[in-house]
């Protein structure tokens, strides 16, 4: 799936709790080298002081860690051109000043912000996209992370269009990079508790309607490692025809009208009680058919 001693860049590393961390984590278990990518220089010091206490030293002391703002060129490109030849990129990455851009409303006051969030959620996937292909000299894969735009969630405001338009520049740049056998995909993923997840506000509610709409179990605390197992599918040579797509990663929510009903609901267990759960099931329609 990822390549053996394949050299990857996971861009979007915050601390532990970060969709960067559980995907880099899953690549170094198959055998990939990870680059890991913070904002600034502050921000690696923050991640080593206090955005990693579980962490040994000496797995802290073996991890790779740069940093680059995407919203600066000159970062990104000094950046490719540190690393070299690469096989795939993760860019994990977005933010929209809770204040002006995640209200109760549409505001377009601090148009500025809207701006800001524009191009760190969705323009900087082109800014990096178009320096790794040039260290792609194989081909590569190149994977963002979206939520959900198809609907409209409320407080999500503007990251909600960035993330429409992300999933819009995807297509785009699979399109464009299509002739340098690069893939350029997403993933839509279910909500995780993450910092970026909690400046949304009422993130915990969003995590609540999950568990009424969600025909799969999920979980906002510990299921980011299974977001980042799609996301090396899209970065492995299992989706080397895939490009331009947006993979839900989300338990199902994005296909149901409404919420679960009862008996729809995920059992709490799993399969091995499949019988007995199934004999519920039948208890449960028996009493309704009554
Ligand atoms: N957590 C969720 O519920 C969820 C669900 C679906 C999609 N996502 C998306 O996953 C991605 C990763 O977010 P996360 O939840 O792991 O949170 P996170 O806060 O751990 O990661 C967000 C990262 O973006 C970085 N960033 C912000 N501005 C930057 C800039 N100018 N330059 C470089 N980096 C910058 C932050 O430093 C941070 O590392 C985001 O695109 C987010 O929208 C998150």
């Amino acid at each position: 799936m990822i390549k053996k001693d394949g050299t990857y860049v996971v861009m979007g590393l915050l601390n532990t709790d970060s969709i960067a961390y559980a995907t880099g984590k899953k690549i170094e278990e198959l055998g990939g080298n990870v680059i890991y990518t913070v904002q600034s220089e502050r921000m690696k010091k923050v991640f080593f002081d206090r955005g990693c206490p579980d962490l040994p030293k000496e797995t802290k002391d073996a991890m790779t860690i740069k940093y680059c703002d995407v919203t600066s060129e000159d970062e990104v490109r000094n950046l490719f051109n540190d690393i070299g030849d690469i096989d795939g990129l993760v860019h994990s990455i977005a933010f929209a000043n809770p204040k002006t851009c995640l209200g109760n409303q549409m505001h377009t006051s601090s148009f500025e912000d809207v701006k800001l969030g524009f191009h760190i959620s969705c323009v900087s996937l082109s800014t990096v996209a178009q320096y790794a292909q040039e260290h792609m000299p194989n081909g590569g894969s190149i994977v963002t992370i979206s939520f959900a735009s198809q609907l409209a969630f409320p407080f999500y405001n503007w990251m909600g269009v960035n993330k429409a338009a992300l999933e819009a520049l995807v297509r785009a740049l699979a399109r464009e990079l299509g002739r340098e056998h690069v893939r350029v995909n997403a993933i839509s993923a279910g909500p995780l508790a993450t910092k970026a997840a909690k400046s949304i506000p009422h993130f915990a509610h969003l995590a609540q309607t999950w568990k009424r709409i969600s025909p799969l179990p999920w979980d906002a605390v510990n299921d980011k490692g299974e977001v980042a197992k799609s996301v090396i599918f899209l970065l492995g040579d299992y989706s080397t025809k895939i490009t331009g797509q947006t993979l839900y990663v989300d338990g199902g929510a994005s296909v149901v009208g409404g919420e679960l009903l009862k008996h729809e609901k995920p059992l709490k267990t799993m399969p091995m009680k499949k019988k007995e759960a199934r004999e519920r099931l039948k208890r449960m329609q028996a009493r309704q058919n009554k």
